[in-house]
């Protein structure tokens, strides 16, 4: 059947977004699938009433794409669709609730408290004790994200975070080491360690500085065995499926890990972690992207 890679769109991560589109289009083209690319959910919609597709990979990344609308009204027009379904869609694209639920089933997660509308920001910085991140709770990409080390930089922080209209968190910085896990199917990826030149690794060190480092697998032994563990069952916790990617930050005085959040749209630029992640097994790019429409045929 025809597939459909739906990629761009009008969130703040359109251009990361098309950037992974066209690379998984050409992967599943050089795979013999026939894939044609749709921008945005407006287009699909007037596609899919015309009945010009079968099936659909995800490569959207932020807004309605990832937080469980596309999911919902793909499900209304009975079309399969890569990744996650509405549930864990919705739930993972809000930062604060996926905490909630990761610490209700007691999952670790650094501190971090909701920014209420009017609420006293210096006394949360205080309880959660500086440096903190304070984060929109549905963004992606570190867009809107800043790092706060000092009192006097909270307003600002909180100025940048605002911009993005919805809810907000402030949330412990954990000092240590960056870690992510990609998740395919019934299987966790080898982790991959971050370490970005500057401070902390941001929108430049993601995708535009060519000296961030990547180390893969991450860690060594049990840890390495215990952070799969970890992401599997955060992703399960959350109610995801077919394809996603975990952050998590390694403490370094304790060696504690903190389950950050989940992308369930992960991205699939050159720079991208999840195909780095799938090439130390030997699974190329276009394997990749195959096995991941696989699960919805
Ligand atoms: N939100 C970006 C695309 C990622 O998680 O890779
Ligand atoms: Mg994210």
């Amino acid at each position: 059947g025809r597939v459909a890679v739906l990629m761009g769109g009008s969130s703040s991560e359109r251009e990361v977004s098309l950037d992974s589109g066209r690379n998984v289009l050409e992967a599943l083209q050089s795979r013999g699938v026939d894939a044609h690319a749709v921008d945005g959910i407006p287009a699909l919609v007037d596609a899919l009433v015309h009945g010009r597709f079968d099936r659909v990979f995800n490569i959207l990344h932020g807004g309605d794409g990832e937080n469980g609308v596309l999911q919902g009204l793909l499900q209304g027009f009975e079309i399969p669709c890569t990744g996650s379904g509405v549930l864990g869609s919705a739930l993972s694209m809000d930062k604060i609730r996926t905490k909630q639920v990761w610490i209700s089933a007691g999952l670790p997660t650094p501190q971090f408290v909701r920014l209420a509308p009017g609420a006293d920001l210096r006394a949360a910085a205080l309880e959660l004790g500086l440096p903190v991140f304070v984060k929109p709770s549905s963004e992606g990409s570190s867009v809107g994200v800043a790092r706060v080390l000092a009192e006097a930089d909270i307003d600002a922080a909180i100025e940048v975070a605002r911009g993005y209209g919805g809810e907000m968190l402030m949330e412990q910085m954990v000092v240590g080491d960056e870690l992510t896990v990609g998740v395919l199917g019934e299987v966790a990826l080898p982790s991959i360690r971050i370490v970005p030149k500057g401070e902390w690794y941001d929108y430049n060190a993601k995708y535009i500085a060519e000296d961030t480092q990547y180390l893969c697998p991450g860690l060594e032994g049990e840890n390495e065995a215990a952070i799969r563990t970890l992401a599997l069952a955060a992703f399960r916790a959350a109610g995801c499926s077919g394809w996603g990617r975990i952050d998590v930050m390694r403490d370094r005085a304790s060696g504690e890990l903190l389950l950050l959040e989940v992308n369930t749209a992960p991205g699939m630029t050159s720079h991208s972690l999840v195909p780095k992640a799938a090439r130390e097994l030997g699974v190329s790019f276009e394997e990749l992207c195959w096995r991941i429409l696989e699960q919805t045929l």
